[in-house]
């Protein structure tokens, strides 16, 4: 269904930025302004929406019924067949629409074989888009925020669960496959990604997408995973140990837990996401392992997984009330181990709200 609170925000926003269209196909953006998610599949369709407010879909014959349904009776929908190809209807839309000389944004979702076609055939300025969508998704409205919540608690849920099943003679995947299990018997709709397991001296790979490996005793493991419920994702990370851990283990741990919390007591308004970056580091670098923390402090998150705002060195977007994001710095020693510890937060007024409950206590199975 369409949201016409979001496509209203939309339009100040075109406006604001005297952009005089923005064309959006199967991608994040079309999904929060109408609800649907099409297959991002080699047949173009696509949202027009221009800065006077006027809107029009792009629709391959065999999806029509469908987006009719989603889209509602009032929204022009012009349907191109296999036969045709979609060009005629670029030619059809520049006319009705007086399209040609105007600035038209355009999102990564549209495939630049299909953009080319456009530009022959729809004289006009084509720019990129990243800016229209940041503004319109990353403040989260009280709604957003109460599903971001509901679903950081299912992976919460999951983290009390799956710490009874971890012991030495499980694989990487067995683990993987048990929170995947848990994430949907306990109320997400499906994953925000594919958990990572990653054990042993797999650890110190941040974003390591093996699976095979069997866990033994003295490991440990960094589980990082998230659901998606009402549309809204989770994402979070624990590292816990199988059997106690080496002093040097202590040691890192204790650096990164403080460096996630430091972090997490500065996030508030005004700071700066590249400030917040600085924090996080600053723990790390002050203990003398600044350079095993090879990631970004941490990523927006909402619809999608990774979203603005990043919370990284040299984005100076300042921190508002309802950006929501993860907390996440790590250290990762080549060959040897990694850790992270992940929380998800949102900005609230004088602070941050910590969407996590899950233990950070060093913990051990
Ligand atoms: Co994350």
């Amino acid at each position: 269904m369409l949201n016409n609170v979001r496509l209203e925000n939309l339009v100040t926003i075109l406006g604001e930025h005297d952009i005089d269209g923005y064309f959006m196909g199967a991608n994040y953006d079309l999904k929060f302004l109408t609800g649907i998610n099409p297959f991002p599949d080699e047949r173009f369709k696509g949202l027009l929406v221009l800065k006077d407010g006027r809107k029009l879909f792009i629709s391959p014959e065999l999806y029509y019924e469908d987006f009719r349904k989603s889209l509602g009776e009032d929204m022009p929908i012009y349907v191109w067949s296999d036969g045709d190809g979609v060009n005629p209807t670029f030619a059809k839309i520049k006319d009705d629409y007086s399209l040609e000389g105007v600035k038209i944004a355009i999102d990564d979702s549209i495939r630049g074989i299909d953009l080319l076609d456009m530009m022959a055939i729809i004289r006009s300025e084509f720019i990129n888009e990243s800016s229209i969508s940041k503004e319109l998704r990353i403040i989260k409205d009280e709604e957003e925020v109460k599903h971001l919540q509901d679903a950081a608690l299912i992976a919460d849920k999951t983290y009390g669960e799956i710490l009874k099943f971890i012991k030495p003679g499980v694989t990487e995947k067995e683990i993987s496959d048990k929170l995947k299990e848990l994430l949907m018997t306990l109320g997400g709709e499906g994953l925000s990604f594919e958990p990572i397991v990653a054990s042993g001296p797999n650890s110190s790979m941040p974003h390591y997408s093996g699976n095979q490996r069997v866990i033994s005793e003295q490991d440990l493991i960094i589980l990082d995973y998230g659901c998606v419920y009402k549309g809204y994702c989770s994402d979070t990370s624990r590292t816990v140990f199988v059997g106690e851990p080496t002093k040097e283990q202590r040691k890192v741990y204790e650096i990164v837990l403080r460096a996630n919390m430091k972090a997490e007591e500065a996030a508030r308004e005004g700071v700066t996401a590249e400030k917040l970056d600085q924090i996080a580091r600053g723990v790390i670098n002050d203990a003398g392992y600044g350079q095993y923390f090879i990631n970004r402090t941490g990523h927006g998150i909402g619809i999608e997984v990774h979203e603005h705002p990043f919370i990284k060195e040299g984005n100076t977007d300042v921190l508002k009330t309802g950006m929501a994001f993860s907390i996440e710095p790590g250290i990762y020693i080549p060959g040897k181990f990694g850790m992270r510890v992940e929380d998800i937060v949102v900005i609230e007024g004088n602070g941050a709200k910590i969407l996590n409950k899950s233990s950070k206590k060093l913990m051990i199975v």
